[in-house]
């Protein structure tokens, strides 16, 4: 018996425990963990040197060939990431899954959810270099596509969809929230919550607009932090109501952190996320004497102190955070849509916020700069590390145990750290990524540790030491999903106990009768 590889001499890092240990990997799946497996035959050995052995990166937001991706005013921006570069991008910081959006358009009644999902499937087949899953983007919640839901699980492995609070051309008020949520929670799909008060912003930005104040700056402005709290706990609310899972995207604000943790006291289902640039950036990026701060535009926006960084830190310690994704939502500067469009054709000094593009480019750097400033700095346990950053997102996403997890018959995705010594700390610079966007919000922070292997399903895809990714385009797969992990177990639960909306929508007084 021959195995396909071994892992020697890593420390294994899980989510709930860091061991000595070794790893076989026979057919694409891990075969067995053993203190000592170095007797064995194998074709291919990978000396860990005592690093870190860690499961590959689950990265739950990601704007990956999204047509429309939201801009400041609802121009139909499409980022520059397709799934060829997006995916390339993805393996080589430690990624070995992402989950894109499928977006239905408000403006198209006659796409069903199928049409939507099978658009992205032309978009994404025999392109990635990484396994893909999708959320589907919900914009238009008629009786119709509402019907399409029970479906989306059995037909199409899609056991997610995101709603937005805000931006016009994608909002849903608080009736479709809730008819939504609760046909979602029927048929145990997990609804991700992007959450900022449309209202708050429209007055906001109306009152910049007569001061003149366009400058990227001004964009945060337009969005203060209680948009997002007043959003967040009104979100909160719906999902008590119906009794409903919620996951709260890119949370950016520890306001919205404390209301978070509250209701998770109560014990609601409630769910959050964050991304490295709210952990690391403040607004001063945005305070460019140039056009630089275009960069930096993202919705919601980088928040001002210090306090902001360490609120955020210490939700993703404490447990408050799920998961950290990237929210990768790449727009070059140099082309004529995306990010330059507010230099070149605004005409104002600052250029104009309301043309640029929201987000920024992080799928790679994702991995790297949690292991950095979380684990290397000590704000974040290796265990904590991981839950974060890959076995939290699969449980979330009902991909677990097949992904985000290092047990025997687990897909054989990995990666290998450097062993802390022999990794020269390096400036990053956007030269060294593989994304197709032509800058990083991220230049110049120093990085300590960076993914040296990348192993996907047993086939090393990224080796850092050539400096090159050896994986190839369409060796990713789309992988089908379950219904979420945690949604299952609160569902149990409120079986168990009795609480499911019971209350709200079945009576147990005796109704009187009207014969
Ligand atoms: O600015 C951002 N984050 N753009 C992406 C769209 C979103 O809401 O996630
Ligand atoms: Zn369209
Ligand atoms: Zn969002
Ligand atoms: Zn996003």
């Amino acid at each position: 018996f021959e195995f396909d590889t071994l892992i020697i001499n890593g420390k294994i890092a899980t989510a709930s425990e860091c061991f000595n240990g070794d790893i076989a990997i026979k057919d694409g799946k891990i075969f067995a963990i053993a203190p000592d497996l170095k007797s064995l035959k194998a074709k291919s050995v990978i000396d860990a040197e005592g690093a870190y052995v860690t499961p590959g990166g689950v990265d739950g937001h990601t704007h990956i060939d999204q047509e429309n991706t939201p801009g400041a005013k609802d121009y139909a921006y499409r980022g520059c990431d397709g799934f060829e570069s997006g995916s390339r991008s993805s393996i080589a910081g430690g990624t070995t899954t992402f989950l894109a959006f499928a977006m239905q358009h408000k403006h198209r009644r006659d796409h069903t959810l199928s049409d939507v999902i099978a658009h992205y499937h032309d978009l994404a087949t025999g392109n990635s270099y990484c396994d893909y899953g999708f959320h589907l983007i919900i914009t238009d919640p008629t009786p119709e596509r509402l019907a399409e839901f029970p479906k989306l699980i059995p037909d199409f492995g899609i056991s997610s969809v995101k709603l937005y609070m805000t931006y016009d051309s994608l909002k849903l008020n608080d009736y479709e929230i809730l008819h939504t949520i609760s046909t979602a929670r029927k048929v145990g799909i997990t609804p991700m919550i992007h959450a900022e008060n449309v209202d708050i912003i429209a007055f906001f930005s109306e009152e910049l607009e007569k001061l003149d104040l366009l400058d990227p700056y001004s964009h945060a402005r337009s969005r203060p932090a209680l948009a997002e709290h007043e959003a967040t706990n009104r979100a909160i609310v719906l999902s008590e109501v119906m009794n409903v899972p919620i996951l709260l995207v890119h949370v950016s604000s520890p306001g919205s952190v404390q209301r978070i943790r509250k209701a998770q006291g109560k014990g609601l289902p409630i769910y959050a996320e964050t991304c490295p640039q709210y952990l690391l950036l403040t607004d001063s990026r945005l305070q460019h004497p140039n056009y630089e701060g275009a960069k930096c535009v993202c919705s919601p926006p980088l928040r001002p102190s210090k306090e902001d960084l360490d609120g955020l830190w210490n939700g993703c310690r404490n447990g408050t955070f799920t998961i950290i994704s990237s929210d990768h939502c790449p727009f070059r500067m140099d082309s004529d849509i995306g990010k330059a469009v507010a230099i070149k054709d605004s005409g104002k000094p600052g250029g104009d916020w309301r043309l640029i593009p929201n987000g920024i480019p992080g799928i790679e750097t994702r991995m790297p700069l949690i292991f950095t400033f979380g684990v290397c700095t000590g704000r974040l346990s290796i265990e904590r590390f991981v839950q974060l950053t890959s076995t939290n997102t699969a449980k979330l996403y009902g991909l677990y145990p097949k992904k985000g997890s290092i047990i025997p018959g687990a897909d054989a995705d990995l990666v290998i750290w450097y062993p802390q010594d022999k990794y020269k700390p390096t400036v990053l610079t956007n030269e060294m990524l593989h994304h197709d966007c032509d800058y990083t919000a991220f230049e110049g922070l120093e990085m300590l540790n960076w993914p040296r292997f990348t192993i996907l399903r047993g086939q090393v895809v990224w080796d850092a030491d050539k400096g090159e990714v050896t994986g190839t385009k369409g060796y990713g797969e789309f992988v089908s999903r379950e219904p979420s992990w945690f949604a299952k177990n609160q569902i149990l639960f409120d079986n168990i106990t009795q609480t499911a909306w019971k209350n709200e929508w079945r009576p147990e007084f005796d109704r009187p009768s009207f014969k």
